[in-house]
C-alpha cells in the first residue's frame, strides 16, 4: 500500500477548498450488535478514501489557512491494556509516520482542540447530516471558536458532500484495480452457485456458499446483505430473509457482491432452479437481457445518465406488448409509464467504497454525464407477482441481471462479464 495515494487524495482536496476554511472528515465508531459484542469495525468510506486509516472513533480535520495547507488527525490514543485486548493502534505518532499527517493527536483531546483549529476560520465544512450526533458536535465546535474573541469573523457551516462526494465519483487506477479484483471474485461466486445449486437446497445455504466463495479469495464479507430469493420471492425487491426451500421449476434471483479491500461488487444473476427456462420465464427473461444490453450500449463518455434509464424502459414496454401483458402503443405506454407495474427501481447506482457509493447524480439543473473513471451498475428487472392482473403463467417470475460498468475513454467496460447472462450459457453451465 502506498501512503501516498491517501496523502495525494488529501492534497487535491485541500487544493479545491476555500481560503481560511477547515474541512472535517468524522471516521466511523464500533458498532454493537449486542451487549458487548461489538461488529467487526468498518471504516467510514470518505475518511478511509482520504486517510487509508482503519481505526474507529477518529477524525481528519484538513485546514487551508494563510499558513498554508496541513492536516491533522485524532486517533485512538496507544494505551498497553486496550492492544492486549483489541489489537495494535498506530496512535498520533504512528498516524504521522505512516500515514503521512502534518500532526496527531489522541482522540481524547478533540473537544479541547477543535475550537482552537477552528478559530481565525471563516468555514467549516463536512458531510451534513451523515454521522449521528455529529451535527451538534460541529455546532459546539463552532460556537466555542466564535465566543474564543467576539470581534472575529462569523464560521459558517458549509455542506461538503457534494465537494466529497464528486472525487469519488471519479475513481483512480489503484481503486479501478481493486474493484475489478471485487468484480472478479463475486463472478467467480455466482458461477460456483450456478453450477451447484439443486432442488430442495435452501435459500440460507445458498447465501452460505457465496459468503464462502467470497472468502476464499480473499473477501472475508458481502458488501451488502446478499438477496437470495427463490420463486415469487425475487419480487420482493428488499428480500433478505433467505430462508425458503427452492424448486426445481423456478427461477433463482441472486443479488451478492463481495467487499475486497473495502472495495464493493454488486452482481444480480437470475438462472433456473433446475438448470433450465420455462418457456415463459426465457420470454421474460430475454426482454431483461436486451434492456441490459441496449442500456449497457449507452453507457459512453458525453452521454446522460438518464439514457440507460430511457431505454431499459422503453425496451421492457415493448417487450411486454410483444408478449401480451401490455397493451396498447408503446410510445405511448411509455409516456405513461406503464412499465412501473413491472419495472419499479431505477436503473443503476455509481459503486465503489460504498455499494450504493457517493457522487451526485445532477450537475446544476440537469442530470449527470457519464464520464471516464465512473462506475455505475446496470440492473433493469421485471416482477411479476401473483397479486398482478395478468394470465396466470407469468405470475411469482421475477428476473433482475446486473453488472458493473466502468466508464472509459473509448466506451465502457463490462466489469463482471465473467459470469454468464445469456440465457443459453447459464443452461449449459448448469448441465
Ligand atoms: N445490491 C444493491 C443494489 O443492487 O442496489
Ligand atoms: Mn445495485
Ligand atoms: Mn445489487
Amino acid at each position: 500500500m502506498s501512503k501516498n495515494i491517501y496523502k495525494n487524495r488529501r492534497d487535491k482536496l485541500g487544493a479545491l477548498l476555500p481560503e481560511n476554511s477547515v474541512l472535517l472528515l468524522p471516521g466511523a465508531d464500533l458498532q454493537y450488535r449486542n451487549a458487548d459484542s461489538a461488529f467487526p469495525f468498518r471504516q467510514e468510506s470518505s475518511f478511509y478514501y482520504f486517510s487509508g486509516f482503519c481505526e474507529p472513533s477518529s477524525l481528519v480535520a484538513i485546514v487551508n489557512s494563510d499558513k498554508g495547507l496541513s492536516s491533522i488527525a485524532f486517533v485512538p490514543p496507544k494505551d498497553k491494556i486496550k492492544e492486549i485486548w483489541d489489537g495494535y493502534r498506530a496512535g498520533p505518532i504512528g498516524a504521522v509516520e505512516d500515514y503521512m499527517f502534518d500532526k496527531a493527536f489522541d482522540n481524547t483531546q478533540i473537544d479541547l482542540m477543535l475550537p482552537d483549529i477552528l478559530h481565525g476560520n471563516e468555514q467549516v465544512l463536512y458531510s451534513i447530516g451523515k454521522k449521528k450526533g455529529f451535527d451538534q458536535k460541529v455546532i459546539e465546535w463552532t460556537t466555542a471558536a466564535s465566543s474564543k474573541d467576539r470581534h472575529s469573523k462569523s464560521i459558517n457551516i458549509t455542506d461538503a458532500s457534494s465537494l466529497i462526494g464528486n472525487i469519488r465519483l471519479i475513481k483512480d487506477d489503484h481503486e479501478i484495480d481493486l474493484i475489478k479484483r471485487a468484480c472478479d471474485i463475486s463472478a467467480e461466486a455466482h458461477i460456483e452457485a450456478m453450477k451447484q445449486v439443486k432442488d430442495g437446497d435452501n435459500e440460507q445455504f445458498i447465501e452460505s456458499l457465496y459468503i464462502h466463495e467470497f472468502s476464499k479469495r480473499g473477501a472475508r464479507f458481502p458488501a451488502y446483505p446478499p438477496i437470495v430469493a427463490g420463486g415469487e420471492n425475487a419480487c420482493v425487491l428488499h428480500y433478505v430473509e433467505n430462508n425458503c426451500e427452492l424448486k426445481e421449476n423456478d427461477l433463482l434471483l441472486v443479488d451478492a457482491g463481495c467487499e475486497f479491500n473495502m472495495y464493493a461488487a454488486d452482481i444480480t444473476r437470475t438462472y433456473p432452479v433446475g438448470g433450465k427456462f420455462s418457456e415463459e420465464q426465457l420470454e421474460i427473461y430475454k426482454i431483461v437481457l436486451k434492456a441490459m444490453n441496449a442500456a449497457i450500449d449507452t453507457v459512453k463518455e458525453g452521454n446522460s445518465i438518464m439514457m440507460p434509464q430511457e431505454v431499459s424502459e422503453k425496451v421492457i414496454t415493448e417487450g411486454l406488448v410483444e408478449i401480451g401483458i401490455l397493451d396498447g402503443d408503446p410510445d405511448q405506454l411509455h409516456k405513461e409509464g406503464a412499465y412501473k407495474e413491472f419495472y419499479m427501481h431505477k436503473i443503476g447506482h455509481w459503486l465503489g467504497l460504498d455499494v450504493h457509493d457517493a457522487g451526485d447524480y445532477m450537475e446544476g439543473n440537469e442530470f449527470m454525464k457519464f464520464k471516464p473513471g465512473m462506475i455505475t451498475t446496470i440492473e433493469p428487472g421485471i416482477y411479476i407477482s401473483s397479486s398482478s392482473n395478468v394470465e396466470d403463467k407469468w405470475k411469482g417470475i421475477g428476473v433482475r441481471i446486473e453488472d458493473d460498468i466502468l466508464v472509459t475513454k473509448d466506451g465502457n467496460e463490462n466489469l463482471t462479464k465473467k459470469v454468464p447472462s445469456d440465457p443459453n450459457e447459464i443452461e449449459s453451465l448448469m448441465s
